[in-house]
């Protein structure tokens, strides 16, 4: 399933990323640019990335 259209990022991609050391939105866009399109899937990328990462230490901000 797809996350970011504009990207075509899949929720796999996100998990893989997160899985990868990406806490934060802003690091899952950096490495794959979900959300740097239209911005309709911040909503979305946002939750996923906090679910896949409860729990997780930071390692980067969301400044
Ligand atoms: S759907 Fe992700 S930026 Fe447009």
């Amino acid at each position: 399933m797809f996350v970011c259209i504009c990207r075509a990022v899949t929720v796999d991609e996100v998990h893989e990323h997160c899985d990868a050391g990406a806490r934060t939105p802003d690091a899952v866009s950096e490495r794959c640019g979900a959300g740097e399109g239209c911005g309709t899937c911040i909503e979305r990328l946002t939750q996923i990335v906090a679910s896949r990462t409860a729990g997780r230490v930071a390692t980067t901000s969301a400044a």
